[in-house]
């Protein structure tokens, strides 16, 4: 019998999500953010759920090409733009959009070759200082890109920082407004945050949501999934695999971080960091056994953790452990949110962080 830990993807809730991100952005087009194999869901898997969307924006021409292999004839944005001069033939090649970011990038478009102009997404730098170019020098960028004759439409963009927080927007998008009002062309400025928080601010013509569409709150723990009507796209289960009955004083795991008050039942979990489970959960971190919540207790190990039986006292070996999405047997939740916070996180990070050696069952099609 293989080991009994399971990754699904729930398609159905990521046509949910996208419809979520629809109704905030009402006529803008949506970018499918994929980057990161589809945050660690699979873009082969969530492709089909995901097929509504306008586009999928995503970094690496591998994961490019994967998405034209699968059959989608539509917009594909490499949101970091090329890395080399030698990408803008496969660029060319694949119809592909990008960002163009810095001068190097604008070099390499002038010395390319190409049949078809290209479609690029130029990226202001308005506070966030990673890529972009910024403000004062934007519409120069702007002047030299609408010179090329490699180019064809000029997509106006920004990122911002801090749209799930309480800095909030505004500065940046003064700062972009400020800039580009007067420029033709299309814009795009929102990832999830914006587009959920500042729906109305951030609209544009295009928006970029990428974590709202797997489900989980861009701005937890001010909101949740649930807040802003986010379905888990993803559930880690797993499985006990052994039973322990704890007297007072007994302590679990490596470093007995965690003693027995009295006695105690815990159960052997096959999950451990060598899944993607975070090691930094410490005691506390929720998790469902049978659907019903409980916590974790000691140290999380390579392969294993311990999980309290306090509430699930009909729990044995083969009895089901949601470590986050849906649980099978109840259908009880516990977001993946909750656990990234656990462990000092983000549910980016968790859901990207998925080992390998983890099988992935997607869901049926609804
Ligand atoms: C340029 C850009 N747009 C959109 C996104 C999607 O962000 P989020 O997953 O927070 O919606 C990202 C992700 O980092 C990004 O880099």
């Amino acid at each position: 019998m293989p080991r009994p830990i399971l990754a699904t993807v729930h398609l159905q809730a990521l046509r949910h999500n996208l419809d979520r991100a629809r109704r905030a952005a009402q006529d803008a087009r949506v970018w499918a953010v994929v980057k990161a194999n589809a945050y660690g869901h699979g873009i082969e898997r969530v492709f089909d759920a995901l097929r509504g969307a306008d586009g999928f924006a995503l970094l690496d021409l591998a994961e490019a090409e994967r998405v034209r292999t699968l059959g989608w004839r539509g917009p594909v944005l490499l949101l970091e733009g090329v890395f080399e001069a030698r990408d803008l033939e496969l660029c060319s090649r694949l119809g592909l959009w990008h960002t163009v970011h810095c001068d190097a990038q604008i070099d390499m478009l002038a010395a390319h070759k190409t049949q078809q102009p290209h479609r690029v997404f130029l990226k202001m730098n308005s506070g966030m200082n990673r890529l972009g170019f910024a403000p004062e020098r934007f519409r120069a960028a702007w002047t030299r890109l609408s010179a090329l004759p490699q180019v064809d439409e000029i997509t106006l963009m920004t990122h911002f920082s801090d749209a799930d927080g309480a800095r909030g927007i505004e500065a940046q998008l003064a700062a972009f407004e400020r800039i580009t009002h007067d420029l033709p062309g299309e814009r795009s400025v929102a990832n999830s945050a914006a587009t959920l928080r500042h729906p109305g601010r951030t609209r544009a013509d295009w928006i970029r949501p990428g974590i709202l569409l797997y489900g989980s709150a861009p701005d937890f723990p001010e909101h949740d999934a649930e807040h802003w009507q986010l379905q888990p796209a993803m559930t880690l289960a797993t499985r006990l695999i052994a039973v322990q009955q704890l007297k007072a004083g007994d302590a679990v795991g490596y470093g007995s971080s965690f003693t027995a008050e009295g006695t105690l039942r815990i159960g052997v979990a096959a999950v451990g960091y060598a899944d993607g489970y975070p090691r930094h959960c410490t005691t506390g971190t929720p998790v469902l056994v049978n659907g019903v919540r409980t916590r974790m207790v000691g140290r999380v190990s390579m392969d294993m953790i311990t999980v309290d039986l306090t509430p699930v006292p009909d729990a044995g070996i083969g009895s089901e452990v949601t470590l986050w999405g849906r649980a099978e047997s109840n259908g009880a939740l516990l977001p993946i949110d909750q656990v990234a916070q656990a462990a000092g996180t983000v549910g980016y990070e968790l859901m990207c962080a998925v080992a390998q050696r983890v099988p992935f069952a997607p869901m049926p099609v609804a």
